[in-house]
């Protein structure tokens, strides 16, 4: 597990310590700015303007987002600042997501919060984005949503990652299953794209499968050992299931097929979901089997899927888990993750470095 430990002195905190504690978060990881404050533990503001610019590109362009992020950083900094109902006087510290995630994304929340956080003399705080999936499920924000205990053990899915992570402490987290190649969010994108669907595919994947039956077509699903994933051999499948039928069909494009085959996309969106919504479980309870632990939390984009919010509810009363899904504006990037675990680290006097610099890629 992989946490900066460095302590700075900044005689600004101890000054502060007898007024509330006032976190301002940044996340630019990908294409979403975001900024929130917690006052005290308590979630003030959550803004988040995820950037539209990707959309006819069917992925996004790392240069298209940090330009964004540069234009949306000081609005969004100045209205969740607003909403909160603090002044930037008020700040304890700033965190921040130092990484994973596009360089240039990184760069611009990193600068912002370094330099914001110099110019007021308080300290900053590097959020590692996985472990703030993860820590969305600590955030108060009003809803009184039980919070898990430790140990707990997360499914963490999203664009770039598909994990098993055993969670010890806020700051203890291990990785116990990973995928050996696709994530399952790239997996339902792929497929989607293939499908003719905008980016992201994920939210219509989710949408198409209500109307369709989960077991008109097969796809392959894969024999890993231990809890890890593997989603590539599935995508496969979905592309190959799609090309023999076209060649049935005797035609060249999705659509033509979709004239011919009723309820198409409908049927492969439902079939995709509960394949990949099978795989996640089975390796997640055979993990909390073999591990012995009882309460069970998913994180991450995927986690907005409807059917796999489902299959938590059944997993959970069938295997007796405890079960934790997060609201829907804590699945997707947000920062008000990012603040929670800034505020856990804040009780801890875990500061940053000034020099340290964001990173593309890392483990939890
Ligand atoms: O966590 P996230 O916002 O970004 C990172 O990857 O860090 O996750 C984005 C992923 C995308 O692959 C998107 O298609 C997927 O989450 N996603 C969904 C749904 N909503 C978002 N996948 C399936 N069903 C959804 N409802």
């Amino acid at each position: 597990m992989h946490i900066c430990k460095k302590k700075c002195n900044f005689a600004a905190v101890f000054e502060k310590m007898d007024k509330p504690i006032v976190i301002l978060a940044i996340e630019s990881s990908c294409d979403d700015t975001s900024s929130a404050v917690i006052v005290d533990g308590v979630l003030r503001s959550n803004v988040i303007a995820s950037q539209k610019v990707h959309e006819e590109y069917g992925g996004v362009v790392p240069e298209l987002a940090s330009r964004a992020h540069q234009q949306n950083i000081l609005p969004v900094v100045d209205t969740a600042l607003k909403r909160a109902g603090v002044s930037k006087d008020d700040l304890s510290a700033i965190a921040f997501t130092r990484g994973p995630g596009l360089l240039g994304s990184l760069l611009v929340g990193t600068s912002f919060a370094k330099g914001l956080a110099l110019s007021l003399n308080i300290p900053i705080i590097d959020v590692n984005h996985l472990q703030g999936h993860v820590l969305a499920h600590f955030v108060e924000d009003g809803t009184g949503l039980p919070h898990p205990t430790f140990p707990f053990l997360c499914l963490l899915v999203s664009g770039g990652n598909s994990q098993i992570v055993l969670v010890r402490a806020y700051n203890d987290m291990e990785i116990i299953g990973q995928t050996i190649d696709d994530a399952a969010g790239e997996a339902f994108d792929k497929c989607a794209k293939v499908l003719g669907l905008p980016y992201p595919g994920g939210p219509w994947i989710d949408k198409l499968a209500k109307e369709g039956d989960a077991g008109k077509y097969l796809f392959a699903k894969p024999n890993i050992p231990n809890y890890d994933y593997s989603f590539s051999g599935h995508k496969t499948s979905f592309l190959y299931t799609l090309r023999d039928m076209l060649k049935a069909h005797d035609v060249t494009t999705i659509d033509e097929l979709a004239e011919r085959v009723p309820h198409l996309r409908e049927d492969m969106c439902a079939s995709l979901q509960a394949t990949v919504v099978d795989i996640l479980m089975r390796k997640l309870k055979k993990a909390a089997k073999d591990l012995g632990v009882s309460q069970v939390a998913v994180a991450g984009g995927v986690s907005a899927n409807s059917a796999l919010r489902q299959a938590f509810v059944d997993y959970g009363k069938k295997y007796h888990w405890e079960v934790f899904i997060p609201p829907f504006s804590f699945t997707t990037d947000n920062a008000a993750m990012v603040c929670q675990a800034g505020y856990f680290k804040y009780l801890d006097r875990d500061f940053c470095a000034i020099d340290e610099v964001p990173y593309a890629k890392t483990q939890i």
